[in-house]
C-alpha cells in the first residue's frame, strides 16, 4: 500500500519534470534553430537525436540550471551572424532568465507581447541588430529585469514611461536608435541609462528639457490669431 503510494508519487513527479522541465525546452531550442537563418552554421552542432538528460546543456550558447537537466537558464547567441525575426519559440524555454541575441542581423519588430514570452527575464540584450518599430510597453511587465540593452537598432517612437516602474533595473541602453519624446522618469541614482544618438529624446540626464505641450486652448488661440 505504502509502496504503491510512493510509486504513484514518483510517477507523478517524473511526469511533472518531463512536462515542465524537459520536453518544452528541447522543443524551444529546436524551434529557435528552425526559425533563424544561420549562414555560418553555428547552430549546426545543435543536434536533437541524443536525448540523454542534459544533452542540450552542452550546446553552444546554452547554459542550463543543472548540467544534467534539460532546462535552460541562459541563452547567448551573440555575434553569430544570425538573421530572421525575434524567435518567438523562446517562450517554450519557460525557466529562462537571460537572453543575449546581440550583434546579429535580426530584423522586424520586437514582439508586443514579449513579457509573456520572457516572464522571468533578468538580462535582455537585443543590441546591435536591425530591429525596427516601437519598444513594446509590455516590457514593463518583466519585473525581474536588471539589464535591458536595445542600443544600435532602428527603433522609433517613444520609450514607454511605464519603464520607470521596473524596480530592479540597473542598466538601460537605447543609444543609436531613432527614438524621440520624453524619457521615463527613472531614479538615475539606481538606473544607469544611455540615450545618445537618437532623433530627439528629452527630459533626462544630458538631454534637453522637454517643451511643454501646447494645450488645446493655446492651439485655438494661435489658430484664431492666424485666421
Ligand atoms: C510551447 O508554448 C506554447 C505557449 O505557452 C504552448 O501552448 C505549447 O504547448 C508549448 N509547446 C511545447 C512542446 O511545450
Ligand atoms: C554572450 O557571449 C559573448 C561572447 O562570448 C559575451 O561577450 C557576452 O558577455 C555574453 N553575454 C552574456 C549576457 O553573458
Ligand atoms: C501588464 O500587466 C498588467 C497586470 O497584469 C496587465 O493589466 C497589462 O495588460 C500588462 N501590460 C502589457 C502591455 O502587457
Ligand atoms: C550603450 O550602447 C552604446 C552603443 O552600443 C555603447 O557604445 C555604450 O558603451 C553603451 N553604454 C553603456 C553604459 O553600456
Ligand atoms: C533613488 O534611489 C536612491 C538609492 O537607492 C534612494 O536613496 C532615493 O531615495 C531614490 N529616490 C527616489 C525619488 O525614489
Amino acid at each position: 500500500m505504502v509502496l504503491s503510494i510512493v510509486f504513484g508519487f514518483l510517477v507523478l513527479i517524473s511526469s511533472f519534470g518531463t512536462a515542465y522541465g524537459t520536453d518544452t525546452d528541447i522543443f524551444c531550442l529546436k524551434s529557435i534553430k528552425g526559425s533563424l537563418e544561420d549562414p555560418y552554421n553555428y547552430l549546426q552542432s545543435w543536434t536533437f537525436n541524443d536525448k540523454t538528460e542534459g544533452f542540450i546543456c552542452k550546446f553552444i550558447g546554452v547554459e542550463c540550471w543543472h548540467p544534467d537537466e534539460n532546462r535552460v537558464l541562459n541563452l547567448n547567441l551573440s555575434n553569430m551572424g544570425l538573421k530572421g525575426q525575434f524567435p518567438r519559440a523562446i517562450r517554450n524555454c519557460s525557466s529562462l532568465t537571460g537572453l543575449d541575441l546581440s550583434i546579429n542581423k535580426l530584423s522586424g519588430t520586437i514582439p508586443a507581447d514579449i513579457s509573456s514570452l520572457l516572464t522571468y527575464v533578468v538580462t535582455l540584450d537585443l543590441s546591435s541588430n536591425e530591429f525596427s518599430g516601437t519598444i513594446p510597453k509590455s516590457l514593463a511587465n518583466c519585473t525581474y529585469l536588471n539589464i535591458l540593452k536595445l542600443d544600435s537598432n532602428r527603433l522609433t517612437g517613444q520609450i514607454p514611461g511605464q519603464f520607470a516602474s521596473l524596480g530592479r533595473l540597473k542598466t538601460f541602453n537605447v543609444t543609436n536608435n531613432l527614438l524621440s519624446g520624453r524619457v521615463p522618469n527613472f531614479n538615475y541614482t539606481k538606473v544607469r541609462a544611455s540615450y545618445g544618438n537618437n532623433r530627439g529624446l528629452c527630459g533626462g540626464p544630458n538631454l534637453r528639457p522637454c517643451q511643454a505641450q501646447p494645450s488645446k486652448s493655446n492651439t485655438a488661440v494661435i489658430a484664431g490669431a492666424a485666421g
